[in-house]
């Protein structure tokens, strides 16, 4: 059995499992198929048959965006503590001429700030070579939030924040690039999503903010951006965009599910290697996005921490029924969403109807967001993927312990793990999916699944803005 990359073991955590540090040198090759069987341990090295210790990365600037110092949960659980003094310095390969450097830039619908990641895609290879994470300036994120609705100004304030973003983004690049020891003129292009601030494929538009030509002069990089409109050119959702690269990365000898748990949730059904059958792919509904939106209104936190709010309360099966009512579960797919669909007025609208008098306790509310998580994804595999023998999930849903838990209850007897015991971080898979899709640009190789999507074929996705 051989896996590639190891988990995070030795990598310093935040409380509930997610990175306190935010970079890393890591070895992210294809994930090996893993023994269905094994749930838990470190996946093993693949030279040694000993579970690979990965170096751990010390905190930078910034890195208190995180939550306090703890152990980490799931197979991969690392040690609590950030260990000073292990280079940033990019590994051996990273620095070999034939190295093919990528950057991947993320900011998804949770609103959670950028992953960045630096990974080298030499030898038909996703090496991971290191990772930062950067919350939004509080500014931004409010323009952000508010763009989500249409509102006063919107075309003009719509522009200042992407140039807002695209500074943060450059920033981010140029730091990252610092901190690894590697100069811009060695990365071959960044692989930019912009953040997105409507989805309407039904009317023909998705639109991403971002400023690619402003990232292009601030680094002195090529960018690749707007992924998502040719997709929807051809007929397409223009998402999700990721089966792809979870074919890529995860395809094993039986069929797996891919699932990503962002501010929305997307599963990415593979079949069996051998198998004909096509890569599934689609957006399944809410991931995080609800849970956010409602600890933020009652506590003021960004987001429930491990789920520990959540796992205090109690499901409320009438309000859970109520939710499950909305017709976006059982279309099948070619299917995707976003904010536009699930926000926080649309949960309003159904506590409203469900519980007028406001009977259900806001920490029972939170609990059954996080049920509907897990209930909506492990509905959308047996509706639409019950092939899968094993499920892996990525995203930042997967530090959530309690959603976790639900999530395996609901899709037992089948494994349920993270995806850091296939070697790759569950907040790196997105990021280093758009250096992925650069690489796919730069080569004029599709982008897209056709048959996830709905486009009329697979095309080269992407607009490149040279350095
Ligand atoms: N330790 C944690 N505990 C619970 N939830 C977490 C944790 N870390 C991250 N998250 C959740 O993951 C979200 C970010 O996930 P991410 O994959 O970046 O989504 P997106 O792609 O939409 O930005 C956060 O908004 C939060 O809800
Ligand atoms: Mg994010």
């Amino acid at each position: 059995m051989q896996t590639v990359g190891g988990p995070a073991a030795g990598r310093a955590r935040a409380a509930h499992g997610r990175p306190i540090d935010d970079i890393s040198n890591d070895k992210v090759n294809e994930a090996q198929p893993t023994d269905p069987a094994r749930r838990d341990g470190a996946p093993p090295d693949a030279d040694t048959g000993r579970p690979v210790e990965r170096p751990p990365a010390e905190p930078g600037p910034g890195a208190g965006q995180e939550a306090g110092a703890g152990a980490a949960a799931g197979p991969a659980a690392a040690g609590p503590q950030a260990v000073a003094g292990v280079s940033d310095r990019a590994p051996a390969h990273a620095t070999a001429p034939d190295a093919e450097l990528f950057l991947g830039v993320m900011s998804g619908t949770s609103l959670d700030g950028v992953d960045v990641v630096l990974a080298d895609l030499s030898a038909g290879a996703v090496r991971l070579v290191s990772h930062l994470r950067r919350a939004f300036a509080p500014e931004l994120l409010t323009v952000l939030s508010a763009l989500q609705a249409s509102n006063r100004d919107e075309l003009h304030r719509a522009a200042v924040a992407a140039q807002h973003l695209a500074r943060t983004y450059g920033m981010a690049i140029t730091e990252l690039l610092h901190r690894t020891g590697v100069e811009p003129g060695r990365v071959r292009a960044a692989g930019i999503h912009g953040q997105t601030v409507r989805h309407r494929p039904d009317a023909g538009y998705t639109i991403q903010l971002n400023a690619p030509a402003t990232v292009a002069e601030l680094t002195g990089i090529d960018v690749v951006a707007d992924f998502r409109s040719r997709d929807i050119a051809a007929g397409g959702q223009g998402a999700p965009l990721v089966p792809a690269f979870h074919a890529a990365l995860f395809r094993a000898p039986f069929a797996r599910a891919v699932v990503n748990i962002g501010g929305m949730a997307n599963v990415t059904g593979l079949p069996a290697l051998a198998s004909d059958l096509p890569v599934v792919g689609f957006d399944c509904g809410p991931g995080n996005v609800l849970l956010d939106g409602w600890i933020a209104r009652h506590q003021g936190k960004p987001y429930d921490a491990g789920g520990d709010w959540a796992a205090q309360g109690h499901t409320s099966a009438r309000l859970l029924d109520a939710l499950l009512q909305e017709s976006y579960f059982r279309r099948a797919p070619p299917k995707s969403t976003g904010r536009d669909l699930f926000n926080p007025a649309w949960l309003d609208r159904v506590l409203g109807t469900c519980d007028p008098d406001s009977t259900i306790a806001p920490v029972d509310v939170q609990a059954t967001l996080t049920r509907l998580t897990a209930v909506s994804i492990a509905d959308a595999l047996r509706r639409f993927w019950p092939h899968a023998h094993e499920i892996v999930v990525c995203g930042g849903g997967a530090f959530n312990s309690c959603l976790m838990g639900l999530l395996a209850e609901e899709c037992a007897p089948r494994p349920l793990n993270r995806s850091d015991l296939y070697g790759v971080a569950p907040d790196h898979v997105e990021a280093l999916a758009f250096a992925w899709l650069a690489r796919e640009h730069l080569a004029r190789r599709a982008g897209n699944l056709a048959a996830v999507t709905g486009a009329r074929g697979d095309r080269i996705l992407g607009a490149h803005y040279p350095k």
